[in-house]
């Protein structure tokens, strides 16, 4: 078959005749109605990034054609660098947690697409159990989880003796910062509470990726009355479960400035 030696680019235009409709004579590679074989690719497909970081995806298809593939997203976008068949795009502080990006490419009229998804997330720098504080017949647990994002998917969980106490979901929280979070516990203090292990976990659900974080173990112990502990205790029985939620772009900028 003298036909197979055709440059692919020549049989298109002989299947898909430009402006008109299709020639009665087919070709036997490209019969008529077949659509063109050609794959649009966008990698990685899945790309996981730091906030405010930025990342390359690449565009390409294999069209013969010379048409260059594009990218729509409403991620911001900053260098790109092209080749044959491929378009590479920077895409700039990502700070949402999940977007996606499509790749399209038009071959002999044929448009297709691929899609790439990029989540920004950040497992907590520490988690951290200050010793619990004994206080009128009361312990106060004090954990601290710091730089997260994105804090609206983290549940932060007490446990003692390895059962779950308290657990506290923060979806209620939208910042597209990084995070430190405190939660404050009271607990009314058993004889049986006395040398039990109490640990704090930090749990980032992300759509099916959980990224889990935990400190270190501390111990319930009868602690004398000291005058901090006292007032600690007081103002940790007003506010008898708190969360305080701490966001900022210093910290973000500061947490960029450390990693580069
Ligand atoms: C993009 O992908 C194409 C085809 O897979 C490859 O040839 C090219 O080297 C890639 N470019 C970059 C910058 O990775
Ligand atoms: C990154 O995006 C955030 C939120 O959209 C914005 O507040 C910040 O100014 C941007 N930073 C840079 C360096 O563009
Ligand atoms: C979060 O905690 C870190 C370390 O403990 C601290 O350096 C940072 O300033 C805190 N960020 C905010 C917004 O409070």
């Amino acid at each position: 078959m003298r036909s197979l030696l055709l440059p692919l680019p020549l049989l298109l235009v002989a299947a898909y005749p430009v402006g008109g409709s299709p020639q009665p004579q087919p070709s036997p590679l490209a019969p008529l109605g077949a659509s063109v074989p050609f794959w649009v690719r966008l990698s990685p497909e899945l790309v996981e990034v730091a906030p405010g970081r930025s990342v390359w995806l690449n565009c390409s298809t294999s069209c013969p054609l010379p048409t260059k593939p594009s990218l729509s997203t409403q991620l911001r976008r900053g260098r790109t660098a092209t080749g044959p068949g491929w378009v590479s795009y920077e895409l700039v502080n990502v700070t949402a947690w999940s977007s996606i990006a499509r790749c399209h490419a038009t071959c002999a009229g044929e448009t297709r697409q691929a899609i790439a998804r990029i989540n920004a997330y950040k497992r907590p720098r520490s988690v951290i159990l200050e010793p619990p504080v004994r206080a009128g017949g009361r312990y106060t647990l004090r954990c601290h989880v710091t730089q997260l994002f994105p804090v609206g998917f983290l549940v932060v969980t007490l446990r003692r003796g390895g059962r779950v106490i308290y657990f506290e979901s923060l979806e209620r929280y939208k910042g597209l910062d990084l995070a430190n979070v405190t939660l404050t516990y009271t607990f009314r203090a058993r004889p049986s509470d006395l040398w039990q292990l109490v640990t704090c976990h930090a749990r980032l659900n992300l759509d099916g990726l959980v990224v889990r974080s935990s400190s270190a173990p501390v111990i319930l112990a009868a602690l004398d009355w000291s005058p901090e502990s006292k007032a600690l205790a007081f103002s940790s029985i007003v506010a008898f479960v708190g969360i305080l939620l701490a966001v900022g772009t210093a910290s973000l900028r500061r947490c960029l400035a450390t990693r580069s």
